[in-house]
């Protein structure tokens, strides 16, 4: 394919390799880490889980961010436009609107986790403690409500409208080079505190050690899947975006597993932390999407200087939600500036004011609409996550592999991944090309007999 100049959103180049680490890093560490990594592995059996999550994270994680690396490099342009490039001409640009709509519909319900981590900051930090014991009735009653969860996940996207708005996510990325550090030395000294519990051993084991039973659900293969793509932010078009301001010819599997292995260490802190406490103090490992909410906070009701302890985890938290959440506002943005031709601001605001919208059902499926649920008892933002996690990121997964690996000349895609020796490059497109699309197809297969 004829290489045309650098299109105009997309000419800023990262200035040093660790620029992009770090921001790709930032994407990827949020509230999937601590938040939804703890509760799906809660759910699925802890250690059979684990083990499933990291093969899934190697065996299709790592060969997918490589390949939206390569494909928004060498197309240079943001992921809607860089699909429909490699797509020209054929029906498959088509797919281009899965990368828009994944990462929106995922966006209105991760605004309304933070909102929920945003209150919890400023509960610590200014609000009358709350007593051991109580948390789990505090967490039901916070998010049952109607108008106040609903102001705090529209500040969290106001936050993130405003910094999208103003180009302010480099600053952003700067504050993250001490926040998430800060965050990793935090959940160490939360860790080492773990490792005093009566529960500790009780809690790594539920991590480590697998109970093979599990192995036989199809639902675990879906959710460890589903959580790979999440964590790592695949197939929301995100990856392919700041694939595109990476300089040419740098090997791309490095920063991949770089950026696997950094989030990866993150989940485990936070499962660290929250297993250990979860048996000690007699809770449900299996409660669903409160898990973190109500364990971290017994904790800190229970050490001395908790409640600074807390204050720290929720800011650096909110951060690392506001980074990740930065990162998807910008796949829709970038496409309808271009697209449409209007400003950044008017972009932002507008999707702003659309994902707050399709947030609120979510927010309510906690308190006025309780009772929309489906049979297995999930609400509405569980339905949401399901359906985004478990269905569309690996159909976009699918179809974006098939397209990378079979529309695009395979010397051409192999060299445009960087990878030395050759037969690594050559060996990432084999697995692009037979692998992903067989174990896709097979986890999404179960993801759709589950509905
Ligand atoms: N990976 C982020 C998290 O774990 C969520 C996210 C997904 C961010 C996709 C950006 C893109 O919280």
């Amino acid at each position: 394919m004829a290489e045309r100049p650098a299109a105009p959103e997309s000419d800023t180049r990262w200035r040093s390799g660790g620029g992009f680490m770090l921001a790709a890093l930032g994407s990827a560490v949020g509230l999937g880490n601590v938040w939804r990594f703890s509760y799906v592995v809660g759910e699925n059996g802890g250690g059979a889980f684990l083990l499933v999550y990291l093969l899934a994270l190697l065996l299709v994680g790592v060969p997918l961010l490589v390949a939206e690396f390569a494909l928004g490099r060498a197309m240079r342009r943001e992921s809607v436009a860089a699909i429909r490039r490699l797509a020209a001409g054929s029906p498959w640009r088509h797919i281009a609107w899965l990368s828009l709509v994944a990462p929106s519909l995922v966006l209105a319900y991760y605004s309304v986790v933070a909102g929920w981590v945003l209150r919890y900051l400023m509960d610590f930090s200014f609000g009358p403690p709350t007593a051991a014991g109580d948390h789990a009735a505090a967490f039901s009653a916070h998010v049952a409500g109607t108008l106040e969860p609903l102001a705090w996940q529209a500040v969290m996207l106001g936050a993130t409208a405003a910094a999208i708005a103003n180009e302010v996510t480099r600053g952003i990325e700067r504050l993250n080079r001490v926040l998430m550090p800060l965050l990793a030395l935090l959940l160490l000294a939360m860790l080492l505190q773990a490792a005093t519990l009566d529960g500790f051993s009780r809690g790594l084991a539920f991590l480590f050690r697998p109970d093979w039973a599990a192995l036989a659900q199809p639902r675990v293969y879906v959710a460890a899947l589903g959580q790979v793509f999440f964590s790592l932010g695949l197939a929301m078009g995100v990856m392919v975006t700041f694939g595109s301001y990476l300089p040419r010819g740098t090997a791309l599997h490095r920063p991949a597993l770089a950026i696997a292995f950094g989030d990866t260490l993150a989940a485990l802190a936070a499962g660290l932390v929250i297993f250990p406490a979860v048996f000690t103090l007699g809770l449900d490992p299996a409660q669903g999407p409160g898990l973190a909410f109500v364990v971290l906070p017994e904790v800190f009701a229970r050490i001395p200087g908790g409640r600074l302890v807390g204050v720290a985890f929720f800011l650096l938290l909110t951060v690392a939600a506001l980074t990740s959440m930065a990162s998807l506002l910008e796949v829709p943005v970038a496409y309808t500036i271009q697209r449409f031709r209007v400003s950044r601001a008017t972009a932002s605001w507008a999707w702003m004011l659309a994902l707050f919208l399709l947030g609120v059902p979510a927010s309510l499926g906690y308190g006025a609409w309780s009772r929309v649920r489906d049979a297995a008892g999930r609400g509405i933002l569980e339905l949401m996550d399901a359906a985004a996690v478990d269905l569309l990121l690996p159909l976009n997964g699918l179809l974006l592999s098939l397209l990378i690996g079979w529309a695009w000349n395979g010397r051409r895609a192999a060299a445009a991944t960087g990878i030395r020796p050759r037969w690594l490059a050559w060996l990432w497109l084999g697995v692009v090309r037979f692998l992903l699309p067989t174990l896709l197809l097979v986890v999404l297969g179960a993801g759709i007999a589950r509905l």
